[in-house]
């Protein structure tokens, strides 16, 4: 990035000229954010959308005083804010009471006509909406701007989490069109299936704790205390009801949630008006029907009288309305026990117990297995076989192992133990933190397997067409024995040998192989298969590092540094370019063709090249995360401690022990005014 230059080239303009050119792109940002991110219909590519960004970020920079807090650039609170305020909801947060069954919905719509005083045979107007499964927040607007966010907490009192709401993409900071002066919104936020996956997979790899389900995903990341991580993950919003308006007078609650979406927040699709009871029930199986297409959990359908006058009569009982239900769906857990426990072996060597179950069906598939994750997991839960236990589909794929349900323990079940040696290679079995690793690298076919699946797999190289079944017959016929033998040694001489494969398939076969050899930096990092490093971790390596030559090359001290690298990563990377036998591999797939890319806009070298620093105390004119993404911009890196390797330690207000360390060490200090102008700013 060229902020220093971006800077000069920016103060040329006069205030008064880059206030419009600001609210210009503000304006600009804010519609296309919300056709991206509402409508999910973008008029623009990405990049163009991320060069509007980049030059407001730039004009900001240089026009500090022109950054306002609803500006689209302000959406990742910079500053962790030290623990959770809490924020009184003007109207209390009340939840719903369930319908479980057919009858139940009947009931619910008996109940609303008697108080209503309606005959039987008459029909109450009802919206229906889908019951999104993850965390309710009310969302304050004054004069349109974004005051306040918060949490359900306790219905009465809930959690200050404004600046990690301000980093969700589908809630404007301001709202549009002719919005009412005071809006308490309120809506679910949700993590979408595909993060939640690809969330998981991720804390997999790094031996961390996964989420149990989209929900606790949802909740934990809100309850980040680092806005940065909340912003990492792309959560999302569906609003479905207010607390204080002031300024409109809807008079159903269709009308508010169509006044919600004219403001500019984001209602569920799937929301309709339904006349008669029979006619919601019917909306909720459809729902129901659709629940495994769409990309978010649903638990429900909810059910809401649309008049409000209507509403107002019926009233509120014990902390429910008696106004609305929630009409589950069939639930995703089930019942069924334990016929054996097998232990399978990943890419990274992970050994993962897997419980093989009596089939049973869940949420509309059969299951036969469900993943225990790792051995702290098993003892946690104190898995054993032969045990009953209850299973869920969470977030609709890998199933899983919930609880055990101890009193229907047969007598003699004996505890799972994890096997000393690799269940397919017999090598030595270690243990990393949660994870038992098997040490015989890609001597071992299992891993060796994986990590080909891996290489070849859509988000990483993407040789369409090399599917599982090949992997096991190439690495089985001793064929392929690295990665880089898919390019050297899968050949149509030695292919046609092989069972099933002809001519057509085979050409098809060499053409992809062929086609992957332009891969983007990213994927190619991210196809190495090197421990730690996931989707996200590879394109942040990619973008600092600009080429895997840059990356071998790096410490552990200069990984420390960029953003988003922990100590783990750092070594995993410096590990895995240690190891000849990878060398040898990066060599062979140069050998072959694959083009290893240099990525522009990565700073190979900048005036900090090589530096490395270190900020202690408090900076007045930087966030530390500022800082740190300026030294990077121009080259240099960050360290997190004080050591030989440092080059400068920057001392800002109140430095404390790492001052007194680094001039023990006779570092050299400098002050943040020296770093300023060392940095151009
Ligand atoms: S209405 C008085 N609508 O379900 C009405 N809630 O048990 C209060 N939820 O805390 C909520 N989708 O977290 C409503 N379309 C929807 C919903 C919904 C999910 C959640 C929400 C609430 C809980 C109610």
């Amino acid at each position: 990035m060229t902020l220093g230059r971006g800077c000069a080239k920016y103060n040329l303009m006069g205030k008064n000229e880059a206030a419009k050119e600001i609210s210009r792109l503000r304006g600009e940002i804010n519609r296309h954010n919300y056709r991206y991110y509402v409508l999910d219909s973008p008029e623009v590519p990405d990049a163009e959308y991320d060069r509007l960004l980049r030059r407001l970020e730039e004009l900001e920079a240089a026009f500090p005083g022109l950054v306002t807090p609803d500006s689209p650039t302000q959406r990742v609170g910079a500053r962790p804010a030290a623990a959770f305020g809490t924020i009184k909801h003007t109207i209390p947060m009340i939840s719903l009471a369930n319908a479980l069954s057919r009858d139940e919905a009947l009931d619910f719509d008996a109940r609303v006509k008697k108080i209503l005083g309606l005959a039987p045979e008459e029909k109450v107007d009802y919206v229906g909406e889908p019951k999104m499964d993850g965390l309710a927040v009310e969302l304050v607007y004054e004069d349109g701007v974004l005051v306040r966010g918060s949490t359900r907490g306790d219905g009465e009192v809930g959690e200050d989490v404004t600046q990690n709401l301000r980093t969700v993409r589908s809630i404007p900071l301001r709202l549009t069109g002719a919005f009412p002066k005071l809006l308490e919104a309120r809506g679910e936020v949700f993590l979408p299936l595909d993060a939640f996956r690809k969330l998981n997979r991720e804390r997999e790899e790094r031996g961390e704790a996964l989420f149990a389900n989209p929900r606790n995903a949802a909740a934990g990341s809100i309850r980040q205390l680092d806005p940065k991580v909340t912003a990492g993950r792309p959560l999302d919003i569906f609003c479905y009801g207010v607390g204080v308006v002031q300024g409109a007078t809807p008079s159903t609650h269709l009308e508010t949630l169509e006044l919600l979406k004219r403001s500019g927040l984001k209602i569920n699709p799937f929301v309709k008006l339904l006349h008669g009871i029979e006619a919601a029930i019917d909306y909720h199986d459809q729902m129901e029907a659709r629940r495994d297409s769409l990309d978010y959990e649903l638990d429900g359908a909810v059910l809401k009288v649309n008049s409000l006058e209507q509403q107002r009569r019926l009233g509120v009982i014990t902390r429910s309305p008696r106004w609305a239900i929630a009409y589950k769906f069939a639930p995703k857990q089930e019942m069924t026990r334990v016929i054996r426990i097998e232990v399978g072996v990943g890419r990274t060597g992970a050994l993962t117990p897997v419980a093989i179950l009596e089939p049973v069906f869940v949420g509309g598939v059969t299951i036969e297995r469900a993943t225990l994750h790792n051995l702290d997991e098993v003892e946690r839960k104190d898995v054993r076989v032969g045990d009953t236990v209850i299973v869920q589909r969470a977030g609709d794929v890998i199933p899983e192992v919930l609880e055990v349900i101890m009193a229907k323990r047969p007598v003699g079940a004996e505890p799972f133990r994890m096997p000393s040696v690799c269940p397919v290679c017999g090598s030595v079995v270690d243990r990393v933190k949660a994870i038992h690793y098997c040490t015989g690298g890609l001597s071992c076919p299992a891993q060796l397997k994986e990590s080909i699946r891996h290489f070849a797999s859509k988000r990483a190289i993407d040789i369409e067409g090399l599917g599982d079944r090949h992997v096991e017959q190439f690495v089985d016929a001793g064929l392929v024995k690295d990665v880089a033998d898919i390019y050297s040694k899968l050949k149509p001489e030695s292919l046609k040998i092989l069972d099933k494969w002809k001519e057509k398939s085979i050409s098809n076969l060499l053409e992809a192989i062929e086609k992957s050899k332009r891969p983007s930096l990213e994927r190619l990092i991210f196809a190495l298969g090197i421990k730690g490093v996931g989707e996200h971790m590879a394109r942040v390596l990619a973008r600092r590092f600009g080429s895997v030559e840059r990356l071998m090359e790096a410490g552990e001290e200069e990984l420390l540094g960029v953003h988003e690298v922990g100590p783990e990563t750092a070594r995993s990377v410096v590990d895995f370019f240690r190891e000849r036998r990878n060398i040898r591999v990066i060599e062979k797939l140069k050998a072959a063709g694959v083009v290893f890319p240099k990525e522009e806009g990565a700073p190979a070298s900048g005036p900090l090249t090589g530096k490395v620093f270190l900020f202690t105390g408090s900076l007045s004119s930087f966030t530390r995360d500022e800082a740190k993404e300026l030294v990077e911009s121009l080259g240099g890196s960050c360290a997190s401690s004080v050591g030989k390797k440092v080059d400068f330690v920057v001392a800002g207000e109140e430095a404390g022990s790492k001052y007194a360390k680094a001039k023990e060490l006779g570092l050299s200090i400098i002050s943040e005014d020296e770093f300023k102008s060392m940095v151009g700013r």
